[in-house]
């Protein structure tokens, strides 16, 4: 059997990868329009950062994984083709910043009907509009040259910086088909294809309409849980009571459970935000325009939790940061990875910027051009005035020297156990620490004389910072 996947993403890349390492019998062409991405699937150094993932493309890379630009040929040759293109949210006409923009996907359906030599299994793999899948069939059909093309859609539920063990053991499959004898079989080829190594319980099968709907769905509720908890870290904040110990007790209720429960500073990442804004069109589109209110909340929350970050930076800081460097650490959107994709870190940099303070940027897998290229995009500012004003340091420690403060946008590991007596020696006074994830140990810094201000929490002020704000204020 040979399989396709149009599109070498952060979702393509990897789904492919599991399945060539997972059947090596099976022979998976991941193809992409993007010739440099391809080449670096083809290098040493894959264009994207997930725990594993090295291994498991080395392990089938050149037997029957492939990696190529040749679109076409991809096609003709296999008998089942993802399409998990990118879906961004239309920034122009009717649904503009919030339908997506299905160009990418009709292209391919056109492109498959097109040069498809034999019958094919299309497969859904982006997240898309509930219905998609009708357009893509009568795309398909109008230029079927008397080829059968059975579309499935099989969302992907994998989560960047976990992608890996996600995939190798996902707590669900989740395939939809046609209800018809061609759209049953084609339901059953691709089950076989992930029975080789994931549980038949959890290969669940549907109608077409309830897989679209239930990858819109299942992001919708993660992001509302964090909306719902971020929203309520703002009255921990008033109250005096701490986020970290409520949710630990709310969670502790088996009907509620323990994950996906940390307040931040927002969440971000290419899917929240778009799949939320999708379902919101399409209830407005379907006329419950309630429903999509109150969908619309969840994003409308995590907007407001980034701009009150960044307002009790400015008033924590005596109301203004104008001049004044701050060491930002962490970039990407969580840890694990490089993406930078709706990234807190870019609104809360462009709300700092806009005050005027300097920042020095770390972040242990982002590259400096990505953070200059997301700032530049996210300010307006061109490249080369975003680089008067940031500096992208290679360590955690030169990005917090001579700085005002500190603020931890990402929940990377090994920002827990820093050397924080010699970053407190190194940064002006007093030393205020930001932390938008909730890792620093707060105590210990209180006690070496930190300012910590933290997510859902009102830290009573350390007595030696106390005195320090009295008597020396370092500007
Ligand atoms: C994307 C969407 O963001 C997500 O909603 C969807 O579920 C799957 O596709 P991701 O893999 O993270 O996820 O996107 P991205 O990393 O941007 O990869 C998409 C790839 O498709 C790019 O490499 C792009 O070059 C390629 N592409 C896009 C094509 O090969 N042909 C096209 O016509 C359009
Ligand atoms: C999400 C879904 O989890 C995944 O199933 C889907 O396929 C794609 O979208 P992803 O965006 O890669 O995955 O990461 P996720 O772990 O869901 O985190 C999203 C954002 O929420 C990150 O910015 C993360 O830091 C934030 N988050 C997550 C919180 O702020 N608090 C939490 O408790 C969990």
């Amino acid at each position: 059997m040979n399989i396709c996947c149009i599109g070498a993403g952060y979702v393509g890349g990897p789904t492919m990868a599991m399945i060539a390492a997972q059947c090596p019998d099976i022979r998976v062409t991941v193809v992409d329009m993007d010739g440099a991405r391809i080449k670096a699937w083809n290098s040493d150094q894959l264009p994207i950062y997930e725990p594993g993932l090295h291994e498991v493309v080395m392990a089938a890379r050149g037997r029957n994984l492939f990696f190529s630009t040749d679109i076409d040929r991809g096609i003709r040759e296999a008998s089942i083709i993802f399409v998990s293109v990118n879906t961004p949210t239309k920034t122009y006409g009717i649904g503009a910043g919030s339908a997506s923009d299905l160009t990418n996907v009709e292209l391919c359906a056109r492109r498959i009907a097109e040069v498809a030599n034999g019958d094919k299994i299309v497969v859904e793999k982006s997240t898309l509009p509930v219905r998609t899948a009708e357009s893509l069939k009568r795309v398909l059909q109008a230029n079927a040259n008397g080829y059968t093309f059975d579309i499935l859609s099989n969302p992907e539920f994998l989560a960047e910086g976990t992608a890996v063990a996600d995939l190798e053991r996902p707590d669900r499959v989740l395939i939809g088909g046609d209800n018809t004898l061609s759209g049953q079989r084609a339901i059953q080829a691709l089950v076989k294809v992930y029975a080789r190594w994931v549980p038949r319980e959890r290969i669940l099968t549907t109608n077409l309409w309830s897989s679209e709907l239930s990858k819109l769905v299942s992001n919708a509720l993660l992001a509302q849980r964090i909306s719902s908890v971020n929203a309520l870290s703002a009255l921990c904040e008033a109250t005096g009571a701490d986020v970290d110990e409520v949710t630990f007790a709310a969670g502790r209720d088996t009907r509620i459970g323990s994950k996906f429960l940390k307040a931040s500073v927002g969440f971000g990442g290419s899917c929240f935000q778009k799949d939320i804004l999708n379902l919101v069109y399409l209830c407005r589109h379907y006329g419950l325009d309630e429903v999509a209110d109150y969908w619309e909340r969840v994003v409308t929350i995590n907007t407001w939790q980034k701009t009150r970050f960044v307002r009790r930076m400015i008033d924590t800081m005596f109301n203004t940061i104008s001049g004044k460097r701050i060491a930002i650490l962490g970039f990407a959107f969580k840890k694990d990875t490089n993406d930078t994709r709706e990234s807190a870190a870019i609104d809360v940099c462009r709300a700092l910027l806009n005050e005027k303070a300097h920042l020095a940027i770390y972040d242990p897998r982002v590259t400096s051009p990505s953070i200059f290229s997301e700032l530049a995009h996210a300010t307006g500012l061109s490249q080369s005035d975003v680089e008067k004003r940031v500096v992208c340091e290679v360590d955690p420690y030169r990005a917090a020297e001579g700085a005002h403060a500190l603020a931890v946008l990402t929940e990377w590991d090994e920002f827990k156990n820093l050397d924080f007596e010699r970053i407190y020696r190194s940064m002006k006074k007093p030393a205020f620490a930001f932390d938008g994830r909730n890792i620093l140990p707060h105590a210990r810094m209180q006690a070496i004389g930190f300012d910590v201000q933290a997510i859902g929490k009102s830290l009573p002020i350390a007595a030696a910072v106390a005195t320090e704000s009295l008597e020396k204020v370092s500007v």
